[in-house]
């Protein structure tokens, strides 16, 4: 009888030899895919976060479509700020937080919660994954790093200049740090009741992690990041810190107790990985190589195969999340390169 501890996606966050390089891709159940779309037709982007049944369906779709090496369970990184008592909007688009948060009041008006609770619905939606996914392909759970979480909380949406965040990180870092703390306490809850409803691996999400000095970085954001990888240390499930636009921090990331580190396609695996050493790598094709032709996207898939195949372990990703214009045929390309790739030939 098969293993879920035995695949090769969980193997490669080990650190074990696998006889072929696994493959998910970041956002890989979304709107590219018409079967979500579908999906989406009946049910608003919130009610599909919050019904088990359909948020099952939509992490299943991509896993029967391309059969990718683990599943990533359905929801958003926004989705435990909810019951903190800030609820965003996603029907104009992009996320929008009706009252951004930036005085003391505002700021100590958001409430922790028992994730068991406030996220009863990922705990339900998590086990319905497994039962579905059966012994072969893992699932991975999801939070958002407390600094990403910020910035959709102080600016009240995404932003471009992050105004609002920096203006308190240099007017009153205390309070950015009281913001970042609480978040970090619930995210430390919430991937731990993920963990015990059955996901096999985490990943933190730190999209916006790279737009600080790297001093900041390590001083408001790494301490965070610390505290919620080192809360997971002893329940047994690889941790993978996906950090966009980590090249400049890589003295810093490394010091982190993790298993793996995401990589964005800006940086080199062949200059970068001699600065991971001991690290499995996921990563790091371009979203936008998807838009290229079939021959430039095995090209540049089977060259991050060959480098990635230099670290302890390494899964393939894109670099960022994909985009809903990419072409399925580019995803079905993508996939069958990287699963035909072994390593020495
Ligand atoms: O990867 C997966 O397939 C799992 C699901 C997942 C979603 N969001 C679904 C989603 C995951 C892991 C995320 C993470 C997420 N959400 C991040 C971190 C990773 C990244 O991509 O940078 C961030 C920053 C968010 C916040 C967020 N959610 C934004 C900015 C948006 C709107 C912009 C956009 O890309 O649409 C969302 C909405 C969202 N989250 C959608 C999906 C499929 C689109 C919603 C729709 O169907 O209309």
């Amino acid at each position: 009888m098969s293993n879920v501890k035995d695949s090769i996606f969980l193997k490669s966050l080990r650190g074990e030899p696998c006889d072929r390089t696994p493959i998910w891709i970041m956002r890989q159940a979304g709107r590219y895919l018409p079967e979500y779309q579908e999906v989406r037709s009946r049910l608003s982007f919130t009610e599909l976060c919050h019904t088990p049944e359909a948020a099952c369906e939509v992490t299943l779709q991509p896993i029967r479509r391309f059969g990718f090496d683990a599943a990533i369970m359905f929801s958003d990184i926004l989705t435990l700020l909810e019951p903190m008592g800030a609820p965003f909007d996603f029907s104009q688009g992009g996320p929008k937080l009706e009252r951004p948060l930036r005085s003391e009041k505002e700021i100590d008006s958001l409430q922790t919660y028992d994730a068991q609770d406030g996220t009863h619905f990922v705990a339900e939606a998590i086990k319905l994954m497994k039962q579905g996914l059966g012994d072969k392909t893992p699932l991975i759970g999801f939070a958002g790093s407390p600094f990403t979480l910020a910035t959709y909380l102080i600016e009240g949406g995404g932003s471009k200049n992050y105004e609002n965040l920096k203006t308190m990180l240099y007017s009153r870092p205390e309070l950015l740090t009281r913001l970042m703390d609480k978040l970090t306490d619930q995210t430390i809850d919430y991937l731990n009741m993920q963990v015990d409803a059955g996901v096999d691996a985490v990943q933190l999400f730190d999209t916006w992690g790279g737009i600080l000095h790297p001093a900041d970085y390590a001083t408001v954001i790494l301490p965070c990041v610390k505290r919620i990888m080192d809360s997971l240390k002893d329940k047994g499930v690889p941790r993978i810190y996906f950090l966009k636009g980590s090249a400049p921090y890589l003295d810093l990331v490394t010091t982190l107790d993790v298993e793996a580190l995401g990589m964005d396609w800006t940086m080199d695996m062949a200059k970068s990985l001699p600065l991971m050493k001991g690290y499995a790598v996921q990563g790091n094709l371009d979203p936008l190589a998807l838009f290229g032709t079939e021959d430039q996207i095995r090209d540049r898939a089977l060259d991050i195969c060959r480098e990635g195949s230099k670290a302890p372990g390494h899964v393939f990703n894109l670099g960022h999340g994909i985009l809903p214009q990419a072409p399925i045929s580019a995803v079905e390309t993508l996939v069958e390169t990287v699963q035909g790739f072994r390593k020495g030939l």
